[in-house]
């Protein structure tokens, strides 16, 4: 696995200090509120475990899953709810936690279909920003590290279904996916 990655980009190390910091800000802003963190599979299923048990406030988790990329690097336009919440989410503040912020399309479809519900608020947490290729503008509250617009696997993201095992975030070296 490790000889088809050109570079490490985010370490183990700024990994967890970066998720410290974001979880111990989080604990604060909604100290005293009914907060539901929300996880979008399966890319953000490790950035969710390790910033939950960081959170230092009473908190419940769920976890949706959209359809976006397939086996391409570029996004499809169109998103698609694959798994939905189980819960009625009109006493929560919910936080959507991401892995990354790329067009925009995923994140900006999910946050309308949960403002239609009418839950108290709702926030993003993302690790990772590619702001050059947004397409449609979200709201971050909460951001780990904006990275430049390249193809980055690992801790938790994937390509064509690999790499999610990684501890680091690394860039994918071009001959794997051209
Ligand atoms: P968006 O709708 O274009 O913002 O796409 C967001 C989703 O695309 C993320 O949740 C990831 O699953 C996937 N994605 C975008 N960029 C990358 C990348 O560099 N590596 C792996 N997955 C990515
Ligand atoms: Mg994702």
């Amino acid at each position: 696995m490790l000889e088809d990655i050109k570079s490490v980009l985010i370490s183990e190390k700024e990994l967890e200090d970066k998720i410290s910091e974001l979880g111990a800000r989080i604990s604060k802003d909604y100290c005293g509120k009914n907060l539901l963190v929300l996880s979008v599979l399966k890319g953000a299923s490790v950035f969710m475990s390790d910033i939950i048990r960081k959170i230092t406030i009473p908190i419940q988790i769920d976890f949706m899953a959209a359809s976006s990329y397939g086996k391409g690097t570029a996004t499809s336009g169109s998103v698609k709810i694959i798994k939905d919440l189980d819960i009625d989410v009109s006493g929560f503040d919910i936080l959507i936690v991401e892995d990354i912020l790329d067009s925009g399309v995923t994140l900006s479809n999910l946050i309308k279909v949960l403002e239609s519900r009418s839950p108290k608020s709702v926030s993003v947490c993302t690790l990772l920003s590619k702001p050059s290729r947004r397409k449609v503008e979200v709201p971050v509250r909460y951001e780990g590290f904006v990275v430049p617009d390249e193809f980055v696997v690992g801790y938790g993201l994937d390509y064509a279904e690999y790499y999610r095992n990684l501890p680091f975030i690394g860039i994918l070296k071009e001959e794997i996916y051209s």
